[in-house]
């Protein structure tokens, strides 16, 4: 695909008084390359670029981000459009297959999700085997790693039918999430309905009981619709950097999204909007006074980070913040709390962060996760599931990565080089002599 984009410019590099000269790449959008693909043939050199900071790592006709303009487009189309358009399982639609379907491909696609709804009852025992306080991040992934043993096809053709792969994983995952939460409650498993949305049936799975029918209230069903495409994908983030990286081996779609969701899990990461939660209870605990935090947030000997704020790619709002931001009034107001304190300590914070010279000098912004966690709070979903919540809005941008990378003609095995810095070649010393 990067071919497609390589333009009639070069980068001239001189080394060892040689002169080389490396293709310049322009994106779609605008975005520029260079092509150091032949450097280390005809150089001998690598570059060396720690965390990725300034390297691609392929061409993708997923999503573009502009991270000084806080743009976020999903197959071309912004994300305010689709977050205030669309169902989360359109847009799933559009991030794996690239285009919005019709209504005929919708109603396809959502039946293919109710179908596939269940998952196999031994594995609803392996449940009754993780530890209680099990972290749901954990479970997760173990459940989604286990699921190709249910289906042996996926090794034998990984992919086979990925329609039916993508839909089987996208609404199991969902149930799996419901009954980590019911068995870490120790109450009876809610199964899907076939008569309810996606979102419907995953909040009605969460908090139906035998004993006190769950009401389905239609902003909430809508925020999570929201919340979820805001997460559908974000080009090479950590998770998803990974699931490519593990599909490159040509390993299955479930073992790879199953190492996806650990990477997710980290603090930095997708783990970030249960560490906001986490700090703004502990700062509202503390008397609220959160000044204390920011100072901590900004000296360099203290390893504390004011998490919700800064991203490597958006160096202005995130988008997406701005969206969660808002709903957070439409679902507060929706489930009749006049004011959340956390929401308005997070305000609060908010406004005297981007006063901070700090802040403002490193261009740290609320990212996705600095509100996120007050909607889930309200609808229900405790701290500990909330990073599943981003997995379970992730997957079709997973799964989509995954699709493009296994389909890439030139596509290779990921396998980074590196600068050795370690001891020179040296005797070995018997063990006796040691
Ligand atoms: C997500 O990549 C994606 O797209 C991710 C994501 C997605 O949708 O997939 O958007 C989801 O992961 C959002 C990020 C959630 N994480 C957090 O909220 C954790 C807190 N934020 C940081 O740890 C940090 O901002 C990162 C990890 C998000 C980004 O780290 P970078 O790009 O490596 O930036 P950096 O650590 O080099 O920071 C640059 C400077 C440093 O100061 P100096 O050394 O220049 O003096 O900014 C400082 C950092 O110390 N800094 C912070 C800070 N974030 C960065 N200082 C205080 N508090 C913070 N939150």
């Amino acid at each position: 695909m990067i071919d497609k984009f390589t333009t009639d410019r070069k980068a001239k590099l001189i080394l060892d008084g040689k002169t080389i000269e490396l293709p310049i790449v322009e994106g779609s959008e605008g975005e520029k390359a260079i092509d150091i693909r032949r450097l280390r043939a005809e150089t001998g050199y690598i570059t060396i670029d720690s965390g990725y900071m300034n390297t691609g790592s392929c061409a993708s006709d997923i999503t573009f981000l502009d991270g000084e303009k806080g743009v976020l487009q999903y197959r071309g189309y912004a994300i305010e459009d689709l977050a205030a358009n669309c169902s989360f399982i359109e847009v799933a639609y559009l991030l794996i297959h690239g285009r919005l379907p019709n209504r005929d491909e919708l109603r396809n696609f959502s039946e293919l999700l109710g179908l596939f709804a269940l998952i196999h009852e031994d594995m609803v025992h392996f449940f009754d085997r993780f530890p209680a306080g099990a972290s749901p991040m954990s479970i997760l992934s173990s459940m989604v790693n286990c699921l190709c043993n249910f289906y042996p096809e996926m090794n034998e053709n990984p992919m086979g039918n990925i329609d039916m792969m993508a839909a089987r994983l996208l609404s199991k995952v969902r149930t799996i999430a419901a009954f980590s939460y019911k068995k870490s409650l120790g109450s009876p498993l809610v199964y899907p309905r076939h008569d309810l949305s996606y979102c419907a049936n995953f909040l009605n799975m969460m908090f139906d009981s035998p004993v006190k029918p769950y009401e389905i209230n239609a902003t909430l069903v809508r925020a999570l619709n929201q919340l979820l495409i805001l997460h559908g994908d974000h080009e090479q983030n950590c998770s998803t950097a990974t699931v490519r990286m593990v599909g490159s081996a040509k390993v299955n779609l479930y073992a790879s999204i199953s190492a996806g969701i650990n990477a997710l899990w980290g603090p930095l990461h997708g783990g970030a909007n249960q560490a906001v939660m986490e700090m703004l209870e502990e700062i509202h605990a503390s008397g609220g006074n959160y000044r204390k935090y920011i100072e901590r947030a900004k000296d360099p000997n203290d390893p504390f980070r004011l998490v919700g704020f800064g991203h490597r790619v958006y160096k202005t709002f995130d988008p997406r913040s701005r969206i969660i931001k808002k709903a957070c009034d439409d679902v507060l107001e929706a489930m009749g709390i006049n004011s959340d304190p956390l929401l308005e300590l997070a305000k609060e914070i908010e406004e005297v962060v981007l006063r901070d010279d700090y802040f403002v000098e490193r261009n740290l912004y609320p990212n996705v996760d600095f509100y996120s966690g007050i909607i889930y709070r309200a609808m229900g979903i405790p701290v500990n599931m909330f990073t599943v919540m981003f997995a379970l809005g992730r997957l079709p941008g997973w799964i989509a990565h995954w699709i493009e990378m296994w389909n890439d003609p030139n596509g290779r095995i990921s396998r980074p080089r590196q600068v050795y810095v370690g001891p020179k070649r040296r005797k070995f010393v018997p063990l006796g002599e040691r």
